[in-house]
């Protein structure tokens, strides 16, 4: 019997710490039940104290959840550990993973604290989460470049004063593998209560070893490993779930642990997560890329007919590659199509949501007959978007080009009910389409990214692009979906609009002194 990795997935909260990549209530309960299914152990849902938005959505999480643990975040500081207490309050099990910053240029140049201080206020922030629940975390805050002395003190006194789990985050992605599975073990050896609690560790990417750092630190005795979803993250991103529980599983002979994972939910994970966050799969992606079982050489093809070990070391089906096939099409009932989605964890609140997707799922459906597990998922994010769209909303749209010509666009919006008309030309038809946009809403924000890809494939695919705006130093990613690539330009540019005159401002977790409240 091999031991236990947990596996904490922090999409949710560091994930949409990633520029851009903020999510709505409604999403991060589909996520979450999504990982759920995947039989996550713990599910960090957010940080409570950033917004009332971010608050709301760590507690629609906590009501919903009923097989995974919810977790939410909070700075060592009284506001943060209610707010946090408040938010899980509903959860079934629910933890506070607590946290305050041990390295000298953290503690001199963000805290302003002495060691002491940082040392007695992490206690107290223990004691204070324990009041509200046995299931308490604890970091250290860029725990990879800490003074390994303090490091102990620290980890001692918390874990005296009740953290259940002391996690140790390499903040900036600073590590090496043997030296990040060195301190591990290390901690272990010389903090003297060490056993009395599970070691976890939070790798960052800058340097492109996470996944590394983090497998290092398993070999080394960590117990729980934090990861996101594709990846995601603050920067580079944190360590990929898909890689941690793959590599594990795939290398048993190495890893005397594994985790409770249910691996063919990965590749629907991987792709709920890209369409809603905005942030696509790169194909050479590992696990999850479209080309991660693909074999173009034909030596490579001929070796994997004659024995697939040959060239590969994982089966696509059990990483949920499999689950990619046609589920419904144009004869398809309202029933089948319920059941269908309600398989994929998304339920309707009312008979008039379920209605309206539907009346949608009908008019894909006679644009391209196959419809696949991908093109629900997008239809259902594509109606929250219209939801939360009321402001601005895409009436009528037409464009011409041809060559020789300079395209052109027509477009009719509605803003805040009122219609709108504008005509403008562009470099491209997509171009064109912003630009008369752009006349309408006025919004002078700079367009930072514009990406296209397929949702499936084929020609008759749906097109899923993603538009990321900048102003005044607040950015936002917006989505949309179409068959015809200039309409889901088109949908992606008004919900990236409409979410910069929306969105409210918030409280980052790592942010400095000040806004730590310390
Ligand atoms: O990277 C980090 O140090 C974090 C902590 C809040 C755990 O995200
Ligand atoms: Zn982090």
């Amino acid at each position: 019997m091999s031991e236990q990795l947990i596996i904490f997935d922090t999409t949710l909260r560091d994930g949409e710490q990633s520029p851009g990549a903020s999510m709505t209530k409604d999403e991060k309960v589909r996520i979450a039940r999504q990982l759920e299914r995947m039989r996550v152990d713990i599910i960090e849902a957010g940080f409570p104290a950033a917004s009332p938005g971010d608050f709301e959505a760590v507690r629609a999480v906590a009501e919903t959840i009923q097989d995974s643990t919810v977790c939410g975040l909070a700075r060592a500081v009284e506001k943060d550990i209610d707010r946090a207490a408040a938010a899980i309050e509903p959860a079934k099990r629910g933890r506070i993973h607590t946290f305050i910053a041990t390295s000298p240029i953290h503690m001199q140049n963000k805290l302003r604290m002495t060691p002491e201080q940082v040392l007695e206020r992490a206690v107290w922030a223990v004691k204070r989460a324990r009041q509200y629940t046995d299931d308490v975390e604890f970091s250290p805050e860029d725990a990879g470049r800490s003074e390994i002395d303090f490091l102990c003190r620290v980890l001692e006194a918390v874990i005296a004063a009740g953290a259940t789990t002391v996690n140790i985050p390499d903040t900036v992605g600073y590590n090496l593998p043997h030296q990040f599975g060195a301190l591990i073990k290390t901690l272990r050896e010389k903090v003297p209560n060490s056993d009395k609690a599970v070691f976890s560790v939070h790798c960052h990417n800058d340097l492109g070893l996470a996944v590394a750092n983090s497998l290092s630190a398993v070999l080394n005795g960590a117990r729980q490993v934090e990861c996101t979803i594709n990846g995601l993250g603050e920067r580079a991103g944190n360590a990929a779930l898909e890689e941690i529980v793959m590599a594990v599983r795939t290398r048993r002979d190495t890893f005397i642990c594994d985790t409770r994972i249910d691996t063919t939910q990965i590749v629907p994970a991987s792709r709920l997560v890209s369409n809603i966050t905005g942030f696509p799969v790169q194909p050479n992606k590992a696990i999850v890329g479209a080309n991660a079982f693909a074999h173009e050489s034909g030596i490579h093809q001929d070796g994997v007919i004659k024995k697939r070990e040959t060239y590969e070391i994982m089966r696509a089906e059990d990483v949920g590659w499999a689950a990619n096939r046609m589920v419904l099409g144009k004869h398809s009932g309202r029933n089948a199509f319920r059941t269908r989605l309600s398989e994929l964890g998304i339920e309707f609140k009312s008979e008039a949501e379920l209605n309206d997707a539907f009346e949608r799922f009908k008019d894909l459906a006679d644009k391209k007959h196959e419809i696949f597990d991908e093109d629900l998922q997008a239809l259902v994010t594509e109606a929250g978007l219209e939801q939360a769209d009321e402001k601005l909303k895409l009436v009528y749209l037409k464009v011409a080009s041809e060559t020789g010509t300079r395209p052109q666009a027509s477009v009719t919006l509605t803003m805040n009910g009122v219609k709108k008309e504008a005509h403008a030309e562009g470099g491209g038809p997509v171009d064109a389409a912003f630009k008369a946009i752009e006349a309408i809403v006025n919004s002078m924000s700079q367009l930072q990214l514009y990406s296209v890809s397929n949702i499936t494939s084929g020609t008759d695919s749906q097109g899923e692009v993603t538009v990321r705006l900048e102003k005044a130093g607040r950015i936002v990613n917006g989505h949309g979906a179409d068959t015809d690539i200039v309409i889901a330009s088109a949908k992606a540019y008004l919900n990236a609009l409409s979410k910069l005159v929306t969105t409210t401002a918030r409280t980052h977790p790592q942010a400095g002194a000040a806004a730590d409240g310390v």
